[in-house]
């Protein structure tokens, strides 16, 4: 009575989430499970602990694991499956019908064994997810850089060296790097990128020049030429959607690497500058190939060659930029459309990038190895020497 209860109940819930969406119950993604492995030994006791579990559980494991428990419980209880075949149309019973009729002539106590074997699975995964979920704004991990947090599906990444007007250091680069790595991974179904204090970012800290290794300043090109690549390349390859909450000013390739995020949301008090002809360099971030596609050619020019500094305003005009927000409700607007698109399905969302995305990423590859490769020699040139020691001695700004 008690296995058939627990059976009924998972019956009862897999039906009103299928019925939300029935599909769902049979085209998730394979999910590849070890049941095997383990000797037959599971008891009957062992067996009805491990449905207790399943009540348990603080994560829904989706639909597929679900009907392989389904399956696993009709064929430890009653044997093969007995059952006429659904129709076609009846989407819940056919996905059910063909979980437990896949396990062909299984025995009876494997298919215990593989039932306790998967609860089992589930519920060391959903206590280890369990302690890595952040809780309310809890940091995940410490960078010195950055403080990145976890709420609500959401991962944010804040760029924190307000008094550097978050300039961006070889560490902090390394450290962005890591953070997208990680959170390309995490629970969140959004990744967040802003920054603390009055600048969202002043772009490439200039004092990263200023440290040059044993080789000299052309393995010091080479060096950054490297990490640049990598730096772009991991927003090239993001897997989810990456939202800018622009918070103040922009600057350099806080600016270009807009180009490779899936929405910006910027107050008016923010504006985007790419200064670089001023420091006598050249385009990075891939923005030599977005911005041209984003504003068109002759508004890309003002930006990435005259160095034009653009309003929010204008950023959005010109399709840089999703939509401003005045400062005094920004954060406040913002996090609460965030953490209503966090609640979509995240698959979907994923998927949908991809197919907006995939097609341009061999193409983004390679702008983003030729700018490297271009800046290496405009980092050895006079005319970014100079403008980078007159910063560095205090003799100009932007
Ligand atoms: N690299 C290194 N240091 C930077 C920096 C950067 N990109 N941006 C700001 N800082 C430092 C400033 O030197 C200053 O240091 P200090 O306190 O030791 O004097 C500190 O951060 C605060 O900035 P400050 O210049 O006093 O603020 P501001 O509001 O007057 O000006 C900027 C802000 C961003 C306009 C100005 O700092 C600037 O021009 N920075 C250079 C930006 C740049 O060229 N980026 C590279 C683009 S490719």
């Amino acid at each position: 009575i008690a296995m058939a209860g627990v059976a009924g109940r998972l019956a009862r819930r897999w039906c009103r989430s299928a019925v939300r969406s029935p599909l769902q119950v049979i085209s998730f993604p394979s999910l590849q499970l070890h049941l095997s492995g383990t000797a037959m030994r599971a008891s009957q006791e062992d067996f009805e602990s491990a449905m207790n579990q399943v009540k348990l559980l603080k994560k829904d494991p989706g639909n597929e694991v679900k009907l392989r428990l389904y399956a696993l419980y009709k064929q430890a209880t009653e044997g093969p499956c007995n059952m006429p075949k659904p129709g076609v149309f009846d989407f819940i019973n056919k996905a059910k019908w063909d979980a437990w009729n896949a396990l062909g002539s299984l025995p009876k106590e494997t298919a215990r064994q593989n039932y306790v074997d998967l609860v089992s699975s589930l519920t060391a995964s959903s206590e280890s997810s369990s302690q890595v979920k952040p809780g309310a704004d809890r940091e995940q991990q410490e960078y010195e850089n950055l403080v990145v947090t976890s709420e609500d599906g959401i991962t944010k990444i804040m760029f924190n060296r307000p008094t550097r007007k978050n300039a961006i250091s070889t560490q902090m680069y390394q450290e962005i790097m890591l953070a997208l790595k990680a959170a390309s991974k995490d629970d969140s179904t959004i990744t967040v990128v802003t920054g603390n204090g009055d600048y969202y970012c002043s772009g490439n800290d200039l004092a990263n020049f200023t440290d040059i290794p044993p080789g000299g300043v052309e393995e010091k090109a080479k060096q950054s030429a490297i990490m640049l690549r990598d730096f772009v390349g991991t927003f090239i390859d993001f897997p989810k959607p990456l939202v800018a909450v622009v918070n103040g000013p922009a600057v350099g390739i806080s600016v270009t690497i807009l180009g490779l995020f899936d929405a910006v949301y910027a107050s008016d008090r923010a504006t985007f500058h790419t200064p670089f002809s001023h420091l006598g360099l050249s385009p990075e971030g891939c923005a030599s190939y977005t911005f041209p596609k984003i504003m068109g050619p002759a508004k890309a020019t003002e930006m990435l060659i005259f160095g034009k500094k653009l309003t929010a305003g204008e950023a959005c005009a010109q399709g840089l930029v999703t939509e401003v927000f005045p400062d005094s409700t920004f954060q406040k607007e913002v996090w609460t459309r965030l953490k209503a698109y966090s609640k979509l399905p995240p698959n979907s969302m994923r998927i949908s990038k991809q197919v907006i995305r995939n097609t341009e990423k061999e193409k983004l590859h390679a702008v983003n190895a030729e700018e490297s490769s271009v800046l290496q020699e405009r980092w050895l040139s006079d005319e970014c020497i100079n403008a980078t020691m007159n910063f560095l001695s205090k003799k100009a700004k932007l």
